[in-house]
């Protein structure tokens, strides 16, 4: 089928929306119709060379649709069901999913190349006849997409799309970052620096897993209000400014864990 989906074709170029063709899903397969996509700062990476992945690429990783058509094979999702996608796809079987390290989960390996997992093919390809890539095994920001059954997680139809896609990585990683990575206990001190989708997640799930202070550090200053919001305790604009309220405000202990949420960063240490 025709659709259509925002191409990567050149580093540093932009977006490019185009007509695709779209083939009906293989082995374990299912076409989705996106209802809603998320723009995660890793698409923008994509953009700037600093994730480097296979070229050209439909991108986008955070998207929540309905499925159109069934593959062979795939037993548990029939068309109509609302699902939203994992940007790291999970078995169930492989031996990080059964041990509970989804996250792990053997089909990431081959993430990077952008193929569909059953046979490392395209079902996407653009006018020109060229194969495309997808951002995750993804690419959300199309129309349609087919992908594998274990990029897909079943919701319930009454949870609203455009809310459902945002689970699909900002919210799992950010809350993740806080609470799996760092383990934040009640008590802590905890600094979130950067403020976008990732660390406003970060601070939600600082909260929630009884941190005492919580600093939302970035340079916007709508970002800093809507942190408040989110659960933070107090703000700063930079890692400089911030230093000093943290050390009065925790007897000189400083924060106890520091989720890094800011794009690329440069290394260098504070004097
Ligand atoms: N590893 C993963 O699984 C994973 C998943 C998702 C996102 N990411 C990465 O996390 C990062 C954040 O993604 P996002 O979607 O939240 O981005 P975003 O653009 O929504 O947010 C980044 C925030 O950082 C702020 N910022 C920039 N420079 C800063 C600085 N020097 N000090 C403090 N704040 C600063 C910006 O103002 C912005 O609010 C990206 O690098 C992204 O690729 C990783
Ligand atoms: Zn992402
Ligand atoms: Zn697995």
């Amino acid at each position: 089928m025709q659709t259509k989906a925002a191409i990567l074709w050149e580093v540093n170029k932009p977006w490019a929306v185009e007509d695709i063709e779209l083939d009906d899903p293989k082995e374990g397969e299912v076409m989705v119709k996106l209802a809603a996509s998320g723009l995660c700062h890793s698409d923008e990476h994509l953009v700037t060379g600093d994730l480097p992945f296979e070229l050209p690429i439909i991108g986008g990783h955070e998207g929540a649709g309905v499925v159109t058509k069934v593959g062979p094979g795939v037993s548990w999702l029939e068309e109509g069901d609302h699902v939203v996608f994992g940007f790291i796809p999970s078995c169930g079987r492989c031996p990080s999913c059964s041990t509970g390290h989804q996250n792990l989960c053997d089909l990431g390996a081959i993430m990077a190349a952008g193929l569909q997992a059953s046979d490392m093919t395209s079902r996407h390809h653009a006018a020109n006849g060229e194969d495309l890539k997808l951002m995750c095994m993804l690419g959300t920001f199309a129309h349609d997409t087919v992908v594998n059954e274990a990029s897909c997680i079943k919701i319930e139809k009454d949870v609203p799309l455009s809310r459902a896609c945002l689970l699909g990585c900002g919210v799992v990683t950010g809350w993740g970052s806080s609470v799996y990575a760092a383990e934040v206990q009640p008590g802590d001190v905890v600094a979130v620096v950067g403020v976008g989708g990732i660390g406003a997640n970060a601070i939600q799930g600082a909260k929630l897993a009884g941190a005492k202070q919580i600093w939302a550090i970035d340079p916007v200053e709508s970002k800093r209000e809507k942190a408040m919001e989110f659960g933070a305790t107090h703000t700063a604009a930079s890692m400089e400014e911030a230093v000093e309220p943290i050390g009065a405000a925790s007897w000189g202990t400083m924060a106890n864990k520091v989720v890094m949420t800011m794009g690329v960063g440069s290394g260098e240490l504070l004097a």
